[in-house]
């Protein structure tokens, strides 16, 4: 099997979110792509014929959708954060499904803020679904309780307090969540849509 390689990130000086953030918060994602290898090498090595591995086999599988999602999220955290805050193109292929789906931008961005402001740790995505060709916000619990599937993931926001700790309180998360919009790179997320439509 394939292992899944560890990305590097063109992150330059951010508004709001500290450098010192942004280190920590690397090497988790850095945890996330070894332990993803680490628990595909070790259901590997188990020998499934013998029935007292069943249950080491099945947990191990049940743990490996967090360690993939963590792996996966968080690089569509950090690539979408990439070069430069860029704005987002009025009237482009992302705007113009937003409006169609949301009504217009703004009501979908008060809708995704007040989602990123969900108790508990997770994430504020939002995702297409390519069957009804319509956008949709989701929150995600943990790395991997509620991705929807058969979509694909366009925006997510990581709202788990490693993402901010180092900048802010736990009480102002959205200070944190105006950061990132403020960083946000509109025409990466453009192209995130734009690969699953072609
Ligand atoms: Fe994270």
């Amino acid at each position: 099997m394939k292992n899944f390689e560890q990305k590097t990130f063109n992150l330059g000086e951010l508004k709001g979110i500290s450098a010192k953030n942004i280190e920590e918060h690397l090497k988790l994602y850095a945890g996330y792509v070894k332990h993803t290898n680490l628990i595909l090498e070790k259901i590997n090595s188990l020998d499934a014929s013998d029935a007292g591995n069943a249950y080491v086999i099945s947990e191990l599988q049940r743990r490996f959708a967090f360690e993939f999602g963590g792996m996966r999220n968080h690089e569509y955290y950090f690539s979408s954060l990439e070069n430069g805050s860029t704005i987002l193109t009025t009237g482009g292929t992302l705007e113009t499904a937003i409006v169609k789906d949301f009504g217009s931008f703004d009501i979908w961005l008060t809708k995704f803020k007040t989602m990123a402001m969900s108790r508990g740790i997770g994430w504020a995505c939002l995702s297409y679904d390519k069957k009804t060709g319509q956008l949709l916000n989701h929150w995600v619990d943990e790395q991997h309780i509620g991705h929807l599937v058969s979509t694909s993931p366009i925006i997510c926001l990581d709202m788990w307090e490693h993402a901010y700790v180092y900048d802010y309180p736990t009480s102002e998360k959205k200070k944190y969540i105006e950061a990132f919009f403020d960083n946000i790179n509109w025409g990466t997320i453009e192209e995130n849509l734009k690969k699953v439509i072609s």
